[in-house]
């Protein structure tokens, strides 16, 4: 017994050195942690369960049978992190650069199934050459198998991938599957590297430039979060799953932040500037409205004239969509869209209920978004509102204009409540362009032109363009003070909590939502 065990700890230990001790100290040496450096920061103590630890490949030619490591280059199991169990996985590129073999895969594809069974969350850290080419369709077929699972486990459980060193090839679209990216600065993602770009198209590009993580963290859109390093992305972790539930029947954790939900806040009557194309930071009214300190904000450098996000109201998970007057006005783009309907679709999956902080001029004009296809990104966010039955609460802070009033969940969509601050504006358009319609003539006749739209201006506000038509007809629940926005929400919400869905749908296999 005593050689078997000895045994044993000897295999464990070979299992911890992956690749091999001098690979690991060239990984650290380059700035970046080890696989079992990572699992020991971002789960709790003495919590990991292995499942696959003595899995090896079973691969031949190409010198194979003579590489070979316990684990097969990914460490996968359960654990607890913070307390909260889930299901691991983290590729250790110290062992044939983390490429994906028939049984690497199969090992990470079976973390997944077991996630879905158990309700439980899914966490992969990526650090991967992608797919094994010593392995051909073997490894392919890994890849499929794991793509599989990520669907299967869409909208059952969340599944947040980092990315912490490479991720090339078809290998991308695995994190893409998934919920939350977060990149690392030193990572990188493309489906087709720098060397085959310029050979098919001539382009000569770094790795940086085409796809790392400030790349996928403004431009595309890939990425949801960008971090420093390792220890910071592992931090991000264990934050974004503090605000999400562990399944699809789950409501997201409580948490007791202190913060007096009835509290008041003056600083919020003043915050919208008198001139209305004036503007405003929205965060700062998202810092006073939500509890102190909980904003979490999603896709931060993506898309900025939208802003969206987890808080806490009163302890309670809310996701947060705001439009952003700073930049751009806080019109709607292509990109917004995404980015609004992505995340609205992603709070109704895992029950976190919606607040709409609305003041936007409109869809962005132009043939850039017209050619681009500004009408099917922004038929996203009417899909995802209206298919959304969570909880949707709406506070319209100043403009709401058009097309994009519909679709900034408003009562129309199913928005269970309405809000409107005393500087809404909501009406069909904006006064300067409506007048240019509708008073065409006047307006060329007129002796003094600026007189004349001064004075039919403000009829178009008294008339049209303020929160108390709507109010009277009931598509604005109320007309409230911005100081008293926190407490009327957080007691709206503690109604909507135990909202269930009424409105019969008609059975279908699936929607189709635009694309
Ligand atoms: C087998 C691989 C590998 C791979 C790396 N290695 N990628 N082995 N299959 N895909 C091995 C290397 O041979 C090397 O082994 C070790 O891992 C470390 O790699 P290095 O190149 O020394 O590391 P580094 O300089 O840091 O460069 C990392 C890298 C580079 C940029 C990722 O290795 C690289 O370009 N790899 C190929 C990436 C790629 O094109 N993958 C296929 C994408 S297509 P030794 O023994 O020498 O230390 C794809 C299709 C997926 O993935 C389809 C799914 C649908």
């Amino acid at each position: 017994m005593r050689d078997k065990i000895a045994d044993l700890l000897e295999k464990r230990k070979r299992a911890e050195e992956g690749g091999g001790k001098e690979r690991l100290e060239k990984l650290r040496s380059q700035g970046r942690l080890t696989a079992f450096d990572r699992l020991r920061m971002l789960v709790d103590p003495d919590s990991f369960i292995h499942f696959g630890r003595f899995v090896t490949h079973r691969a031949t030619g190409f010198g194979m049978e003579e590489k070979k490591a316990y684990g097969d280059g990914v460490i996968t199991g359960l654990a607890t992190i913070n307390g909260r169990r889930a299901a691991v996985y983290l590729q250790d590129f110290s062992f044939m650069g983390g490429s994906v073999g028939e049984m690497h895969a199969s090992k990470i594809a079976r973390t997944i199934e077991l996630a879905v069974k158990l309700g439980i969350p899914v966490i992969g850290i990526n650090d991967s050459g992608g797919a094994r080419i010593q392995e051909g369709v073997d490894s392919l077929k890994g890849y499929g198998d794991i793509f599989y699972r990520n669907v299967m486990a869409s909208g059952v459980v969340p599944q947040i991938m980092a990315i912490m060193g490479p991720c090339a090839g078809g290998a991308v679209y695995s994190p893409a599957l998934a919920d939350f990216i977060i990149m690392t600065k030193k990572s990188f993602m493309f489906v087709t590297g720098p060397k085959v770009v310029k050979a098919a198209i001539g382009e000569e590009v770094t790795f940086e430039e085409l796809g790392g993580a400030e790349v996928h963290a403004t431009r595309s859109g890939v990425a949801h979060f960008v971090v420093e390093n390792d220890e910071e992305g592992i931090e991000l972790i264990k934050r974004l799953l503090s605000y999400l539930p562990s399944n699809n029947l789950e409501d997201p954790p409580f948490q007791d932040t202190g913060d007096d939900p009835f509290r008041e806040d003056e600083e919020l009557n003043s915050i919208v500037p008198d001139d209305p194309v004036k503007p405003y930071d929205v965060r700062e009214v998202i810092s006073r409205i939500f509890d102190r300190g909980t904003f979490l904000e999603v896709h931060r450098f993506f898309a900025p004239n939208a802003v969206v996000g987890f808080a806490r109201l009163g302890g309670h998970v809310v996701g947060v969509v705001a439009n952003q007057p700073a930049v751009m006005a806080g019109s709607l783009d292509i990109d917004s869209s995404d980015k609004i309907s992505r995340f609205v679709r992603f709070c109704d999956a895992f029950n976190i209920p919606l607040v709409t902080l609305v003041d936007v001029p409109g869809f962005l004009p132009g043939t850039q978004q017209e050619h681009g296809g500004v009408i099917r990104h922004g038929a996203k966010i009417i899909y995802a509102y209206a298919e959304a039955t969570v909880p949707k609460m709406t506070v319209i802070m100043r403009k709401a204009y058009g097309g994009a009033y519909i679709a900034m969940s408003s009562k129309h969509l199913g928005a269970d409540y309405v809000a409107a601050w005393p500087t809404a504006e909501i009406a069909v358009m904006g006064p300067r362009g409506a007048i240019e319609i509708i008073y065409r003539r006047e307006l060329a006749r007129a002796e003094n032109p600026e007189e004349f739209v001064k004075e039919v201006e403000e009829k178009y506000r008294r008339e049209i363009a303020n929160p108390y038509v709507p109010a009277a007809r009931g598509y604005v629940d109320d007309v409230i003070l911005p100081s008293e926005t926190r407490r009327i929400l957080y007691s709206v919400l503690t109604h909507l909590l135990d909202k269930r869905e009424k409105h019969p749908r008609p059975p279908r296999k699936h929607g189709l939502p635009p694309t």
